[in-house]
């Protein structure tokens, strides 16, 4: 039991010091075209739609927003990510537009 506990704090340690240490970025890249994430994006803000991630009232805060925003925006058009594409998706997000740490 206080192995397991350890173990949990760990974890979420871990997470934090680098957030989607799992994802695989350069794949992320290519999930978001291949789900054209910035469809919706650029209906609303016009351009290419990347302006969203970098708008001055932007809506994520934290790296557990980031994942919570992808699953709302991801149900919307009836597409269901597996963990690892949430994962490879976030960490190509991060890595350009929130930079969390
Ligand atoms: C059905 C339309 C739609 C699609 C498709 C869509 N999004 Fe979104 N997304 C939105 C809307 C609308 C917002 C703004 C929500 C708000 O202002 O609170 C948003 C916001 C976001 C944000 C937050 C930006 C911020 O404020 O920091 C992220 C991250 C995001 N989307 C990621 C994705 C990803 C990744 C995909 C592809 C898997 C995707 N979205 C596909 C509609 C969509």
């Amino acid at each position: 039991m206080k192995k397991t506990l350890f173990l949990l704090m760990f974890l979420s340690l871990n997470a934090h010091a680098t957030p989607f240490a799992d994802g695989d970025a350069k794949r992320g890249g290519e999930l978001f075209e291949k789900y054209d994430c910035n469809s919706c994006h650029r209906n609303k803000l016009g351009g290419d739609g990347s302006a969203i991630f970098t708008r001055a009232d932007r809506t994520v805060r934290s790296a557990d927003d980031l994942i919570v925003q992808m699953q709302r925006c991801s149900g919307a058009i009836g597409k269901q990510l597996t963990a690892q594409e949430k994962q490879d998706l976030a960490a190509w997000l991060n890595q350009r537009y929130y930079h969390f740490k």
